[in-house]
């Protein structure tokens, strides 16, 4: 995606050092625009923990990179084996709820344990690392002409009137490498001359809508309007959404999606209102060894502070500050489920299919 005529995606190797992955601090947008280094599988637990970077597909293929800068820690001493499957395990500890993270380490771990006397292990993992980038950036491109034609039929509808679509947090493609989920159909629409308005969630408490679909949008000059998250089911009942799209973090084998909370109160409101809800969901977010997402997906707890202090700029300083008074107890779920009676479909990479097991099962039993 192009930043000020630049062309960028979430994470890539520095070209003057082999030793050193780059990616875009999530953290500091859109206050600034800066690049972060990742020397080690340390720097790679802690980005993906304190959310440098986020979203499932770039969180797994953070942790797929963090597997690459494991195999530049082995040294002559090194008990291989034990350090590459210590290293896997570490990286997917640093968030639990996306299944992205584990699906994309323990692609590259298994084929660095396949070859595990090669000389060339670190080539081995880099490959590996590049082919989980290109895989999700090519799901998300396949999401987007698949969510475009639901698009087009709005707008076929609207008669050329601006289709409105709500989406929460930040499913774009600064959470994907490349296009996103829930923001590619909105580009390609926009990129085709299909006039698109995006009610944009703010996503507390980390912003996600605010900070980074707002910008991601202003960058492509796709027209949106930032609302405060309770503001949606409003805007539904007035007629102001045609369609509600968002991203997830891990799909049920049954359809119930889990993704940022505050998702699933959207789906409701969509639900009374009769306003198609879409999941927009590439197979590496589906978790097809969960039937019941309420027992078997651990939901994250992030740290309060991320409630009770609020980031933003002022006379161009980033500052942060309390909003609530001093030692207020507060909880912080990351995550919540939409079961899938609620959920109209979800537009995956191979087409959109209703939220169940059969559709689901029929599409991606490989
Ligand atoms: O906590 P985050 O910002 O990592 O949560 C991200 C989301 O909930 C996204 O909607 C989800 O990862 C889908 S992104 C393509």
């Amino acid at each position: 995606m192009l930043v000020d005529g630049k062309n960028y995606e979430g994470i890539w190797l520095d070209e003057d050092d082999p030793a050193v992955v780059k990616v875009i601090n999530q953290q500091k947008l859109p206050f600034s625009f800066e690049i972060s280094d990742l020397r080690c599988v340390e720097d790679a637990w802690q980005a993906i923990r304190e959310m440098v970077v986020r979203g499932a597909p770039l969180i797994g293929v953070t942790g797929a990179y963090g597997m690459y800068l494991a195999t530049l820690e082995i040294n002559a001493y090194t008990n291989v084996p034990d350090h590459l499957s210590n290293a896997a395990r570490y990286l997917i500890s640093s968030r639990p709820t996306a299944v992205n993270l584990s699906l994309s380490v323990n692609y590259v771990l298994k084929k660095l344990l396949n070859n595990i006397h090669s000389k060339n292990l670190s080539r081995i993992a880099l490959t590996a690392a590049r082919e989980t980038a290109e895989k999700e950036k090519n799901l998300c491109r396949e999401i987007g002409i698949h969510g475009l034609k639901l698009i087009e039929d709005l707008s076929k509808e609207k008669e050329g009137e601006p289709v409105n679509i709500l989406t929460h947090c930040n499913a774009g493609w600064l959470a994907c490498i490349d296009y996103g989920t829930a923001l590619a159909p909105v580009y390609f629409a926009h990129d085709r001359g299909i006039p698109v308005h995006v009610w944009v969630d703010e996503t507390r408490p980390v912003n996600q809508g605010a900070r980074l679909t707002a910008w991601e949008l202003g960058k492509k000059g796709v027209p949106y309007t930032l609302i405060p998250d309770n503001t949606g089911g409003y805007l539904m009942q007035k007629g102001m959404v045609d369609v509600v799209i968002v991203g997830s973090d891990r799909t049920s084998s049954t359809g119930d999606v889990v993704n940022k909370i505050g998702t699933y109160l959207k789906a409701l409101a969509a639900h009374d209102t009769n306003i198609p809800f879409y999941a927009a969901v590439p197979s590496t977010s589906i978790d097809m060894q969960i039937t019941d997402a309420y027992s078997e997906v651990i939901i994250e707890e992030r740290p309060p502070e991320e409630v009770t202090m609020i980031k933003g700029i002022e006379d161009g300083e980033m500052h942060q500050v309390r909003i609530c008074p001093e030692n207020t107890i507060a909880a912080n779920w990351g995550f919540d489920i939409t079961p899938a009676r609620l959920v109209t479909g979800l537009i995956t990479e191979k087409g959109i299919i209703r939220a169940n097991s059969e559709d689901i099962k029929n599409l991606f039993s490989d």
